[in-house]
């Protein structure tokens, strides 16, 4: 039996599952609910013979693709992709994202931006009014990474936004290592008053790789709820 919440991404993953085409060259994303689109895949691939190549967001995820029996490329292989499905930490309602609450967000936005399609699965939980009460996580080089938490810290204090607490992501008694070796930084914003200035300022300081606001990257949403039933934004 599932918990209330683990049905609902399991039905936001299956009818995203649904959208998968025999040939297509698939972008997956990372997380619990993105886990269970793995899973729904896999079945399609194991009961109807579908043929798709999966391109990865994070070792996680490789896995467990390849555990699902789904033929696992690289982006560089595939080039483009067909579609992209992922989760998220937040949504709005021009479907713009925060993501990054596992810490995959440089991976998922390259495989996202090569993609045809991006859809978002979801619970209800994730929609928000105004993004930021989700901290905001953004990947930094190691090198000289408190120097770049005090630039990002001056900048907060110009942006449109509440909070400005920042966090450096732990992993037990050692900093967080991203697939690239790289920290996060999770800033503590609650209201993020203008996501695409933010984006923007944050990807031209040194030393911040990329940041976990995806803005106009998303097409759709597909939010499930614990009853099964689902419900597609776009
Ligand atoms: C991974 O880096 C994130 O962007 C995930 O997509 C996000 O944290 C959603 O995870 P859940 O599906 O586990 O909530």
């Amino acid at each position: 039996e599932l918990s209330p919440i683990d049905k609902a991404k399991f039905v936001a993953a299956k009818r995203a599952a649904e959208l998968v085409e025999d040939g297509m060259r698939v972008g997956l994303g990372t997380g619990s609910t993105a886990a269970w689109l793995v899973r729904h895949l896999g079945d399609r691939v194991q009961d109807e013979g579908l043929r798709i190549k999966g391109v990865p967001t994070s070792t996680r995820t490789a896995q467990l693709a390849r555990d699902a029996g789904i033929d696992v490329i690289t982006l560089d292989e595939a080039g483009t992709l067909n579609i992209t499905i992922d989760g998220a930490d937040e949504f709005d309602a021009n479907l713009n994202l925060i993501k990054g609450g596992g810490g995959a967000l440089l991976h998922e936005k390259i495989v996202a931006a090569a993609s045809e399609e991006v859809v978002i699965i979801a619970d209800a939980a994730k929609e928000v009014g105004t993004l930021g009460a989700f901290p905001l996580p953004i990947e930094v080089i190691p090198f000289g990474w408190t120097t770049t938490q005090m630039l990002v810290d001056e900048l907060l204090v110009s942006a449109d936004v509440m909070g400005r607490r920042i966090t450096l992501r732990m992993n037990g008694d050692k900093p967080f290592r991203t697939d690239e070796g790289n920290h996060i930084l999770d800033l503590h914003l609650s209201r993020i008053g203008n996501p695409r200035q933010l984006a923007m300022a944050l990807n031209q300081m040194p030393g911040v790789v990329e940041n976990g606001l995806f803005i106009d990257l998303c097409d759709k949403v597909i939010i499930g709820y614990s009853d099964g039933r689902v419900e597609t934004r776009d």
